[in-house]
């Protein structure tokens, strides 16, 4: 049983009269514990996807065949949550890796990693994890600084403590070494996965780059609004072992 199912998935962004269609119908299962790389060109529809699998937009109605869209996670349908129910899925489930940070400036690194463990409960130890989860990513000894204050790689580690602080089964990673030097893309990859791998969560990682995406379980492209298994016939099914 697939941890996340993505079925049928279509999204066009409407700018006044102008339709920009980007996603055609993309159908994808991860199974739980998986780690999906999603390679694709600048302006394939990466982060828009992403952005729909993490509940921050819906995908389009009906699609021209009339079939709906679905996207589930451990069992639930994403796609059919109301506002708040999404607002849940994205506080409690999901982790967010930006592909340009998303910090905010005028908190601290720690603040930064904390606010996102505020967001609908109010968690004892919230102080003490955030500090974990920022000496673990190698920068404890940094907690009062502001992001201005960090180098890139930097960010992207306190980006990513911030993603894991609510401990989510889902985490989506954007570009998370897009804005680095290859040995610092590397580290923070490294970092990235033994995170993730000690807390067995499913992730779902997008790049362009090919050295990223070999760290994966599993690579997949999102070509012309679609997602094609890295080997197989264009528009076959893409799943890591047979149904
Ligand atoms: N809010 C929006 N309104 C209109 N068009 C948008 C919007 N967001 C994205 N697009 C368009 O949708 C397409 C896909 O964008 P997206 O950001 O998903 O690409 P991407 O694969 O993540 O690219 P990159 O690798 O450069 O980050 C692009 O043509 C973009 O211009
Ligand atoms: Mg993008």
């Amino acid at each position: 049983m697939p941890a996340l199912i993505i079925h049928n998935v279509r999204k066009t962004y409407r700018l006044g009269k102008v339709m920009v269609p980007v996603l055609h119908g993309v159908d994808l299962e991860v199974d739980e514990g998986e780690v999906v790389a999603i390679l694709g060109a600048s302006g394939s529809g990466k982060t828009t996807l992403l952005h729909l699998i993490g509940g921050l937009d819906r995908p389009d109605r009906t699609s021209r065949n009339g079939k709906a869209a679905r996207i589930e996670f451990q069992g639930k349908t994403i796609t059919a949550f109301s506002t708040r129910e999404l607002d849940r899925y994205r506080a409690r489930q999901v982790g967010f890796i930006f592909q340009f940070y998303h910090l905010l400036p005028e908190l601290t690194l720690l603040q930064n990693v904390m606010i996102a463990g505020m967001i609908g409960r109010t968690e004892p130890r919230l102080r003490e994890r955030a500090s974990e989860l920022v000496a673990a990513v190698g920068l404890g000894h940094r907690l009062a600084h502001r992001p201005a204050e960090l180098s890139g790689g930097e960010r992207q580690r306190v980006a990513i403590a911030r993603a894991l602080i609510n401990a989510p089964a889902l985490v989506l990673a954007d570009e998370p070494t897009g804005n680095l030097d290859e040995r610092t893309g590397g580290e923070v990859l490294d970092l990235l996965h033994s995170l993730r791998r000690e807390r067995r969560q499913t992730m779902v990682m997008v790049t362009h780059d090919h050295r990223t995406a070999e760290r994966a379980d599993r690579i997949v492209h999102l070509k012309d609004g679609r997602i094609v298994e890295s080997g197989s016939r264009e528009g076959g099914p893409a799943r890591s072992t047979p149904i």
